[in-house]
């Protein structure tokens, strides 16, 4: 394969805030692309730390029930409307991708390398972001739209206690996706110049 194959799957992967649940795309596709993904996403030492649970249908939408009814407990009613309308056009998509660490093999780890020990949380997270873009980039391939939501750690009770989450995980991103029915928003980019040097 070409670089250019992945890099246009990488151009291609947006954030789509517009979806709605027609199964463009099997669950069974789906899982397996996930499963390939989490096979082949490195990990610092190769600890496979990360964890991921999948939601489909009226799964996905008890987890987006979940976050209305906690949020609704803490925003100022003035505000809950735009909150509402927000979680619903998550909730008007077809699954959701829970990504989790488990904090048990992040633990193991600070205590066999002491002298590393302040880096493996930051390499869990790095970790767990190469496996988000990864399955998120993936999803968007097969035609699907995503978007990668952040309601832990407000939601972490309620949502371990709905899906039997082990109490160690720790939840760290809720990847949203379905059927995209509207083009992405604009993206600006800063000028590369300021972002990459290049010493030859
Ligand atoms: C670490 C990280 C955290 C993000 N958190 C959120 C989030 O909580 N909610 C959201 O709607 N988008 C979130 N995003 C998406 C970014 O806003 C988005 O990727 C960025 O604006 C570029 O747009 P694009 O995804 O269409 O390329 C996050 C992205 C990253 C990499």
């Amino acid at each position: 394969m070409s670089a250019n194959v992945f890099l246009e799957a990488v151009a291609k992967r947006r954030s789509h805030y517009a979806l709605d649940k027609k199964e463009i795309v099997s669950r069974d596709r789906i899982e397996e692309i996930i499963n390939q993904a989490v096979v082949n996403a490195p990990s610092a030492m190769n600890a496979q730390s990360s964890r991921v649970v999948v939601l489909f249908g009226a799964q996905h939408d008890r987890l987006w029930n979940i976050v209305q009814d906690t949020l609704k407990k803490i925003v100022p009613d003035m505000d809950f409307k735009r909150t509402k309308e927000k979680l619903d056009s998550f909730k008007a998509g077809y699954g959701t991708v829970l990504f989790y660490e488990d904090t048990r093999v992040i633990r193991k780890q600070e205590e066999d390398f002491a002298l590393y020990k302040d880096n493996f949380v930051p390499w869990a997270h790095q970790g767990n972001g190469i496996l988000q873009f990864i399955i998120w980039t993936a999803l968007e391939s097969e035609g699907l739209g995503a978007s990668i939501q952040h309601y832990n750690p407000l939601i972490d009770e309620e949502v371990a206690e709905a899906f039997g989450i082990h109490k160690d995980y720790k939840l760290l991103g809720q990847l949203v996706f379905g059927n995209p029915v509207s083009e992405p928003g604009e993206k600006t980019t800063l000028p590369l110049s300021e972002r990459v040097t290049v010493i030859r």
